[in-house]
């Protein structure tokens, strides 16, 4: 027997058979990790083109993120949100000044932060616009994706997040994404918010988006979840139009991909309308949480994770377009962070992903052909070559 599978073959067993099958992951078990690398059970190692769906940014252990992480570990990891720590309003000062925003509101997972902007919405619709009680609307884009909880997968397109999870929660409307007319039509005087998808939007969109809330006296909510955070080049992906939404929803990479750290950001007109014991979280905002992000935003501060993004995805999306009639239909994205869709009539995008994992490339497919990239932007040109290569022999075998 090979030195393939000897460790990887049990470990993948005790997953199928030990835990509930809500992913399909690819059969690698993964031991250790640095920078855009990881390394499996059997020592094999592998380019992390995935970097745990954008939460691993600026890579795997980045020193002054486990620096931080343990220098918090060995003085205090959690206090009850009765009292307040150290690290607390240090963190909430920091992230108000990076999002230019007054106020924060710490969670944990996305999810969590989507929850909490949809309720600090209808009580500012409430409170402060005046809609009449329980009649608040919310405009969604078609596409999204927000998370998984039961208001949430409520507003989802995709039938796979939404079928079966019934009775759906009322109060949203799903307009086309990208079409200023719709989301125009569908507002009325109950509408507190419109949501940004994930797809790279048409040019001028966002500042429509935001010229219409403003008229309208509609909040503009970014889910920057995932866009957010370097990843496309900038802090936040609205920065590329210069637009500022009402609210940002910021999550994954917050975390510095050790703790789970999410976050709701605004000015005080509108998560001022919250008040003690309306909303909280036993864990949002705990020291480890709060020292984490610090240090990821001392990183952002610097400019150089957006500006690596910005060079680095520029050559990655450089040489994916070169792909494009060669085995790819289309390359969407921007910064290090790319949609391939792979011709259907070569292979699934499950094929695709094992065929470049076995070629040392991790990347997953998300629906049908496509691939999502996005490497921790610590990566070099020289990886991405490596990896595009990989793409290549993978798309011509
Ligand atoms: C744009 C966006 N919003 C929300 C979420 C949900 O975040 P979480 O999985 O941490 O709940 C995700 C996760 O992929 C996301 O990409």
């Amino acid at each position: 027997m090979t030195s393939i599978a000897n460790r990887t073959g049990p470990a993948v067993e005790e997953a199928e058979r030990y835990t509930a099958h809500n992913y399909h992951p690819l059969p690698v078990v993964i031991a250790e990790a640095e920078g855009a690398w990881v390394t499996d059970v059997d020592g094999r190692r592998y380019l992390d083109c995935l970097a745990g769906y954008s939460a691993l940014n600026f890579g795997h252990r980045h020193p002054d993120l486990i620096a931080a992480a343990r220098e918090q570990l060995d003085r205090v990891t959690l206090t009850s949100r009765a009292f307040l720590h150290d690290q607390f309003g240090p963190f909430c000062a920091d992230l108000a000044r990076l999002t230019g925003k007054d106020m924060v509101l710490p969670m944990n997972s996305g999810a969590e932060a989507v929850e909490t902007a949809i309720k600090v919405s209808r009580k500012w619709g409430y409170k402060v616009k005046g809609v009449p009680d329980g009649r608040a609307t919310i405009i969604v884009a078609d596409g999204n994706f927000h998370g998984r909880t039961t208001t949430i997968v409520s507003f989802s397109t995709d039938p796979e997040a939404r079928a079966d999870y019934g009775p759906y929660t009322p109060g949203f409307r799903v307009v086309p994404y990208g079409d200023l007319d719709a989301l125009a039509a569908a507002i009325d005087e109950t509408t507190i918010q419109g949501e940004a998808g994930v797809l790279v939007p048409p040019r001028g969109y966002l500042p429509g988006v935001r010229e219409l809330c403003t008229s309208r006296g509609v909040l503009f909510v970014a889910d920057e979840i995932q866009s957010g955070l370097g990843r496309t080049g900038a802090t936040f992906a609205c920065d590329d139009e210069a637009v500022v939404p009402d609210m940002y929803i910021l999550g994954k990479a917050l975390g510095g991909g050790i703790v789970p750290v999410s976050a709701v950001a605004a000015d005080r007109d509108i998560l001022g309308v919250l008040r003690p014991g309306e909303h909280g979280s036993t864990f949002g905002g705990n020291p480890l949480a709060c020292a984490v992000a610090r240090a990821v935003i001392a990183l952002l501060e610097t400019g150089e994770p957006q500006r690596r993004a910005r060079e680095v995805g520029e050559h990655l999306h450089r040489r994916l377009n070169a792909l494009v009639g060669h085995g790819l239909t289309a390359v969407r994205g921007r910064g290090l962070w790319a949609g391939i869709d792979i011709d259907p009539a070569l292979m699934t995008g499950r094929e695709a992903s094992e065929r470049l994992m076995a070629r040392g490339v991790l990347a997953k497919d998300t629906h049908g052909s496509t691939l999502r990239l996005a490497p921790p932007l610590v990566v070099t040109r020289e990886e991405i070559d490596a990896a595009v290569d990989a793409l290549t022999e993978v798309l011509k075998a």
